[in-house]
């Protein structure tokens, strides 16, 4: 028999239990899902503009300076956590306004020269506008991350009219996507507490990750002549 003195047990916001009519459950889930649909457009815009790029480049110069290319629109369940972690407002504006990498896309590219190249012909088009961008090539995290990041708007026609859909683009070599997906993979094993002895290996990795970099863009150009890229 509980203690009818005893202090409530709390609740926590988001275990607390609400009552919702299943019409009003569809009527959010549509809205959600219209809220995710944006993105899956504003995605498929860079996505297109990036694979324009690259054929341009292979018909034209016979070269290509893109290795891999990975998109994704964010999972339900990731958004909610972030929301949750950043304490944001969970109303559709507030989301809109402080989350920026609902829609990500990853460029891995050849070389280092190139991934600034396609950074450049991007964030240059006349439709996009640059909102943000973290150039962790030329100041790595102190973990060892490399990367260049943009968060760019792109423009989405709806029967609605016109919204501009923030994307957010990475670009990066094949040798510092190798060492962010292992380093992902470790910072998930040990639940975010990495061992300090792995934490120094790792950051010597992607040392050595830089160093392969910068051999493998050096062989190219010996091979090919001054620049990486054709211009
Ligand atoms: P998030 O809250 O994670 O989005 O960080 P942020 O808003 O400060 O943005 P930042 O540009 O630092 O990182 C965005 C994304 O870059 C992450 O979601 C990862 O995909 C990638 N990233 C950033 N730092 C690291 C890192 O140390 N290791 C790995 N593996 N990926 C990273
Ligand atoms: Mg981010």
């Amino acid at each position: 028999m509980p203690d009818p003195l005893a202090a409530p047990v709390p609740i926590s916001p988001e275990d607390e239990e609400i009552t919702v009519s299943g019409a009003a459950l569809r009527a959010m889930r549509d809205e959600f899902q219209r809220f995710l649909m944006e993105y899956r457009f504003g995605l498929a815009e860079v996505e297109t503009k990036i694979s324009i790029l690259r054929e341009e480049f292979q018909e034209m110069h016979a070269y290509n300076p893109i290795e891999h290319v990975s998109s994704r629109v964010k999972s339900p369940d990731s958004l909610v956590e972030k929301v949750r972690r950043k304490g944001i407002d969970a109303d559709f504006a507030s989301v809109r306004d402080g989350i920026t990498d609902i829609a990500g896309i990853r460029i891995t590219c050849s070389f280092v020269a190139d991934a600034y190249r396609l950074f450049d012909l991007l964030t240059q088009q006349d439709d996009i506008t640059v909102r943000e961008v973290k150039d962790y090539i030329a100041h790595p995290k102190p973990n060892g991350y490399k990367s260049l990041h943009a968060i760019v708007e792109v423009p989405v026609f709806l029967s609605t009219g016109r919204v501009a859909v923030p994307v957010e683009v990475q670009f990066r070599t094949i040798a510092m996507d190798f060492w962010a997906s292992l380093e992902h993979k470790i910072y998930y094993k040990y639940d975010r507490q990495v061992p300090d002895e792995l934490l120094a290996d790792l950051k010597s990795a992607a040392d050595t990750a830089a160093e392969l970099d910068a051999r493998m863009e050096r062989l190219h150009r010996e091979i090919r002549g001054v620049g990486v890229l054709p211009l």
